[in-house]
């Protein structure tokens, strides 16, 4: 059954969720993601719920099997079925070919990144109190200098724009007109406002307390200090929430001096790329770490792997599922089947916690047991 979306999002009992299988570890890591995803939802709801699984091509896949790295009918699937999953693709190399990510994401407008990150107990971490770190990031995702908006050195469209911008625009400061690359960076009220306002209904939905705006507007007045006005504006409508502001450089210290100091983040495009990392490496969690892109205004929302197709691990039985897991762990909270979520990283905490998981995270545990890909899915159905 599809999704709808009303006011709010329409959930049936028995809900359709088109997938990437991914190329690459996906299909080894997919089918562990469902068999989990599937195990908690029966244990959940005792059956009276259930996720149908709808296999959409995308990727290496797709191309060897229809000679297209995108079909129209996948973009169409998701636009009508509002949610899907996605396990990681090759980019195909070569000139005019989109990123397959991009590509999603712009043509579904999925403006909001939300990267939850959290520790795990047992995982082996950089930092001396992991445990500490527990924000969510709240990432635009359609704006900022990743719209694409360049243009190469010394290219007639960059003399173009250099002669634009001295001539009409009275710019002066170009240090090097003649052999300058350029890139736009718009940042829009609306884009703003729409990433934020997401960060602090997710805020309120889960109980918490703080947002805390990152930004660059010292430097870009404009369009990163747009962001942090446009936000406050935003914030000021959230009585109940504790809004502040931090330059995205102090936020990277602070991130490690005191995490604990971060509940939910928003930020622009680049800096939410370079924050989402820095947090995910603290807990020793960059590979597997969740994520989702996702339009609450209509309801569309991907969750997938944030790695990539590992291909020196791919067909070992070696890939670590848990980024794909805890993404569509992600997706049940979406759905409003939190209980079934809660099960799946409860018995994560619990694998963890007696040193067994796949070997990128069992090798740093000290006595760690490395389990393969479908052993790890198997004790975590077991434990839940
Ligand atoms: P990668 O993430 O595939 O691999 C980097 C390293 O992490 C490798 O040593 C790999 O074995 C390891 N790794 C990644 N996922 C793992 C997992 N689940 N379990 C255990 N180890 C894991 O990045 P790389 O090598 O730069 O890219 C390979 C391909 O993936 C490229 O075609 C790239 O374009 C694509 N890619 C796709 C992404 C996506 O679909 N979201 C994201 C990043 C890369």
């Amino acid at each position: 059954m599809k999704l709808t979306m009303g006011k709010t999002l329409q959930v049936p009992d028995v809900v359709t969720v088109p997938y990437i299988e991914g190329d690459g570890v996906g299909p080894e890591i997919t089918p562990v993601a469902q068999n989990v995803v599937n195990a908690a939802v029966t244990k959940a709801y005792s059956g009276t719920r259930a996720i149908e699984w709808m296999e959409v091509l995308a990727g290496g896949k797709s191309h060897d099997l229809t000679g297209e790295w995108l079909p129209a009918e996948t973009l169409q699937t998701f636009k009508d079925y509002l949610i899907g999953v996605k396990g990681p693709l090759t980019t195909p190399v070569g000139g005019g070919i989109r990123s397959l990510n991009v590509a999603l994401r712009q043509d579904l407008d999925l403006y909001a990144c939300v990267r939850p990150v959290r520790w795990f107990k047992g995982v082996e971490s950089p930092v001396k109190e992991p445990h500490k770190v527990n924000a969510t990031i709240f990432r635009e995702n359609t704006e900022d200098v990743y719209a694409g908006i360049e243009w190469e050195a010394r290219s007639p469209e960059a003399k173009h724009f250099g002669d634009f911008l001295s001539n009409e625009m009275g710019v002066t400061k170009v240090r090097f007109p003649g052999t300058s690359a350029y890139g736009v960076k718009p940042v829009s009220e609306e884009g703003s406002k729409r990433l934020v306002k997401a960060a602090a209904e997710y805020a309120v939905a889960h109980g918490l307390t703080k947002v805390t705006l990152v930004h660059k507007g010292n430097i870009m007045k404009f369009t990163e200090g747009g962001f942090r006005k446009w936000g406050y504006e935003v914030l000021s409508e959230y009585p109940q929430l504790e809004a502040n502001d931090v330059i995205a450089d102090a936020f990277l210290q602070n991130a490690l001096l005191k995490p604990e100091a971060y509940q939910i983040v928003a930020t622009c495009n680049l800096n939410g790329d370079y924050i989402s990392d820095q947090l995910a490496a603290q807990v020793g969690g960059i590979g597997i770490a969740p994520g989702a892109n996702i339009n609450y205004m209509s309801g569309h929302a991907i969750f997938e792997a944030t790695h990539g197709t590992a291909p020196d691990i791919a067909g070992k039985n070696q890939a670590n599922p848990s980024s794909l897991i805890l993404s569509s762990c992600m997706m049940l909270e979406y759905l409003g089947w939190g209980e079934a979520a809660k099960l799946i990283e409860s018995a994560m905490e619990s694998v963890f916690s007696a040193r067994m998981a796949t070997i990128d995270l069992a090798r740093f545990m000290a006595g760690g047991k490395a389990l393969g890909t479908a052993e790890f899915g198997e004790v975590l159905i077991e434990r839940m």
